[in-house]
C-alpha cells in the first residue's frame, strides 16, 4: 500500500504535493519523494522516512514548476531507502513514474531489459515500469504506457511524467485505486480522495485498466484497447476526515473491514497450486527433527497469535512448541541452543522487548524466523528469514488485521512443518488448504452482518467486568478478545480456559456479569455447553460464539453470535472478527477514543 498524487496546473506543484502526501501518509510512511517539471526538465527529491524528513531535505528552488508526482511508500519489494524511494525514472532521467501496487513479473521483465543494456539501480519492482516505458517511448507517452502496460503483471496505480511532455501527465490504474480531481485549468491525481479534497470535490474514478491523459484543461480517458471512454463525475460529499478513514467513523472498523483482503493477500504468494510455499525459510526435515523444539516469542495480541500458533504446529507437526512473552524471556535465562527454531512475531517489527529476545536468540546460534507487517523494520532485518503478513498498514492503536494475517501465517507454518514432518496425509493437507482458501470469504460473511454483535454491545456496555472463557484453541482466541476488550473500552476483562473458571474465577461471577464463552470446537463442545450452565447457574449473561448449526447452544447461552462452519482448526481466523467487532462496539458506545486509546501506542519501541 502506497500513496500517490500529481498535479498539472498553473500553481506551484510541490505545496500542492506536499499537502496532499500529508493526507496520504496513513497508507505508508516509510519512504516519501516528489518530482517536479520544470518546463525543460525534471527534478526530484526523495528520501527514506516520513515525510517530514522529505520536507526537511527540499530545497523549493530546486523544484519549481507546474507539473509534479509524489509518493508515500510503504515498502515491498526493496527494503525502505533513498534509493528503493519513488519516484523512478529511466537511466536518463526522462521519464519519472510514481506506482502503488506489486509488478509481480518483474524480475522477469528486468532480467530482459538489462541484456537490453538498461541498468537498474534499485530493487524496487517499479523500476522496470520507468524503463519499459522508455522502452516504448517513441514520442507518444500514453503508447509507450499502453504497451509496458500489456508486458506487466500484477497490480498497479501509476503516475507517469516525462521530459518531453511539459503539458500533460499519463495514469493508469489495474487494481490499485486512482481518482483524477477535476479544477479549473488545472487537473489533480491522487490514491485516494482525502489527498485532493481541498482543491477539488469533482473526481473521475479510474477503473481497472484505464489509462488517462491529463493536461490543464483536459482529461481523456481510454480503456485497455484504446477505445475513448466517457466518465460520469462523481461528486464527492464526505469530509475530509470520514474520507481518509473510506467513509468508517474510525480506522479500527476500517480495518477490521479490511481483514477479508488482507488474508488473500497474506495468501496470495506463499499458496501457490494447491501448496504453501515457503521455501525461502529453507527449513528442512533435518532441522525440524535436530529442532528439538520451536520457540514463538512476541508481545500482546503478536503473542495471543503464538497461542495459537503452538496449539496448530503441536497438533499437526508434532513438535513441542514453547510460546514466551518477550519480557519475560528475555530476563529468564532461557533454555535455547543453536539447534532450536525462533519465530517472532512483530506487527510493526519494532517492539523493544521482542527485538531484545531475538537478538538474544540470534546471539546462541538459533535459527530466527520473523513474522511481521512491515517490511524494512528492524526485526525483518534482523532476522534469517522473513514472512510478511500483508496486512497493509495499521493505525488504529487496537490490532485487527495484522493479527488475522498473523494466524494465517502460523496455519501456513504449521502445514509445512508438518509436511516436511510426513506428519499430515495428503488428503488432511489438502482439506486445510482448500478451507484457507475459503476464509477470506467466510470473513467476509461476518462481515455482512454485524447486527446481533450490536446488540450485544448495546446490552453490555455498561458492564464493570466482563469474562471470556473458552476451550483449547477457543481459549487462545478468548485471550484476544479479552485483550482487544480492555484496550479500547476500559472495561476490566479477563480470559480462562473454561475448565479452570471452577477453580477460583467463578466467586466473581454475579447477577447480570457478561461472560463471552467461546465453542466452535468440536471435541470441546459439550464440555464448554457444561461451563456455560455452571456460569448461568450463577446469574452470567452468556453471549455465546458457535459454528452454524450448533443451534444446542441457545438453549444454555443469552445470545449466540454463529460464525460460518469451518474446519474447526481454523476457527480462530474467523471467531476473533466478532470479539473484535463486539469490542469495538462496547468502545463506540462508551464514547471512548477507540483508535487512540489512552496510555497506549501503536509501536512500543522503549522497554
Ligand atoms: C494490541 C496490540 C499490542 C501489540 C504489541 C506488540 O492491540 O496491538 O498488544 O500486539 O504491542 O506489537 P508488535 O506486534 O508491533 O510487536
Amino acid at each position: 500500500v502506497c500513496g500517490i498524487v500529481g498535479y498539472i496546473g498553473d500553481k506551484q506543484a510541490l505545496p500542492i504535493l506536499i499537502e496532499g502526501l500529508k493526507r496520504l501518509e496513513y497508507r505508508g510512511y516509510d519512504s516519501a519523494g516528489v518530482a517536479v517539471h520544470n518546463g525543460h526538465c525534471i527534478n526530484i527529491s526523495k528520501t527514506k522516512g516520513r515525510l517530514t524528513v522529505l520536507e526537511q531535505r527540499i530545497d523549493p528552488n530546486q523544484l519549481q514548476g507546474t507539473l509534479g508526482i509524489g509518493h508515500t511508500r510503504w515498502a515491498t519489494h526493496g527494503e525502505p531507502s533513498d534509493i528503493n524511494s519513488h519516484p523512478h525514472t529511466n537511466q536518463s532521467g526522462e521519464i519519472a513514474i510514481v506506482h502503488n501496487g506489486i509488478i509481480e513479473n518483474y524480475m522477469k521483465l528486468k532480467d530482459w531489459l538489462q541484456k537490453e543494456g538498461y541498468v537498474f539501480v534499485s530493487e524496487t519492482d517499479t523500476e522496470v515500469v520507468a524503463h519499459l516505458i522508455n522502452y516504448y517511448y517513441r514520442g507518444d507517452l500514453v503508447e509507450a504506457v499502453r504497451n509496458t502496460l500489456d508486458k506487466i503483471e500484477g497490480s498497479y496505480a501509476l503516475g507517469v511524467i516525462a521530459k518531453d511532455h511539459p503539458d500533460c501527465m499519463v495514469v493508469a490504474r489495474k487494481d490499485s485505486p486512482l481518482v483524477i480531481g477535476l479544477g479549473d485549468g488545472e487537473n489533480y491525481i491522487a490514491s485516494d480522495i482525502p489527498a485532493i479534497l481541498k482543491y477539488t470535490r469533482r473526481v473521475y474514478l479510474l477503473e481497472y485498466r484505464e489509462i488517462a491523459l491529463i493536461r490543464r484543461d483536459a482529461v481523456e480517458i481510454i480503456d485497455q484497447y484504446g477505445k475513448k471512454v466517457q466518465k460520469e463525475v462523481f461528486e464527492v460529499t464526505w469530509d475530509v476526515e470520514s474520507a481518509e478513514k473510506g467513509g468508517y467513523q474510525h480506522f479500527m472498523i476500517k480495518e477490521i473491514h479490511e481483514e477479508p483482503k488482507a488474508l488473500r493477500d497474506t495468501m496470495a504468494s506463499r499458496i501457490v497450486d494447491g501448496k504453501v510455499n515457503l521455501s525461502d525459510l529453507n527449513v528442512t526435515r533435518e532441522q525440524l527433527e535436530k529442532a528439538g523444539k520451536i520457540i514463538i516469542i512476541a508481545c500482546g495480541t503478536a503473542y495471543h497469535a503464538g497461542v495459537v500458533g503452538k496449539y496448530v504446529i503441536e497438533k499437526l507437526a508434532r513438535i513441542p512448541v514453547d510460546v514466551e512473552i518477550a519480557s519475560e524471556f528475555r530476563y529468564k535465562d532461557p533454555l535455547i541452543n543453536e539447534d532450536n527454531i525462533v519465530i517472532i512475531i512483530s506487527q510493526s517489527g519494532e517492539t523493544a522487548d521482542t527485538l531484545a529476545a531475538m537478538r538474544m536468540c540470534k546471539k546462541v546460534g538459533a535459527k530466527v524466523i520473523a513474522i511481521t507487517n512491515v517490511v524494512g523494520s528492524t526485526v525483518s532485518r534482523e532476522a534469517d528469514h522473513v514472512v510478511y503478513t500483508w496486512a497493509g498498514p495499521e493505525i488504529a492503536v487496537a490490532s485487527t488485521k495484522a493479527y488475522t494475517t498473523q494466524l494465517l501465517c502460523m496455519y501456513m507454518m504449521a502445514l509445512d512443518f508438518a509436511d516436511k514432518m510426513g506428519r499430515i496425509s495428503a488428503d488432511e493437507y489438502q482439506r486445510i488448504i482448500e478451507e484457507i482458501r475459503k476464509l477470506p470469504e467466510l470473513a467476509q460473511e461476518i462481515l455482512d452482518d454485524k447486527e446481533i454483535i450490536q446488540r450485544c454491545a448495546d446490552e453490555t456496555f455498561n458492564a464493570s467486568s466482563i469474562f471470556y472463557m473458552g476451550r483449547g484453541l477457543d481459549y487462545a482466541v478468548a485471550m484476544e478478545g479479552s485483550l482487544k476488550l480492555k484496550e479500547i473500552s476500559y472495561i476490566h476483562s479477563e480470559a480462562y480456559a473454561a475448565g479452570e473458571l471452577k477453580h477460583g474465577t467463578i466467586a466473581l461471577i454475579e447477577e447480570g456479569t457478561p461472560v463471552v464463552a467461546l465453542a466452535t470446537q468440536k471435541g470441546l463442545f459439550e464440555k464448554t455447553l457444561s461451563n456455560i450452565k455452571e456460569v448461568k447457574a450463577r446469574g452470567a449473561f452468556v453471549i455465546a460464539v458457535a459454528m452454524e448449526g450448533d443451534t444446542e447452544i441457545e438453549k444454555e447461552a443469552d445470545r449466540v453470535i454463529y460464525i460460518p462452519r469451518v474446519y474447526d482448526i481454523l476457527a480462530p481466523v474467523l471467531v476473533v472478527i466478532p470479539l473484535q467487532l463486539y469490542a469495538y462496539y462496547v468502545a463506540v458506545a462508551k464514547g471512548c477514543d477507540v483508535d487512540k486509546p489512552r496510555n497506549l501506542a501503536k509501536s512500543v519501541t522503549v522497554e
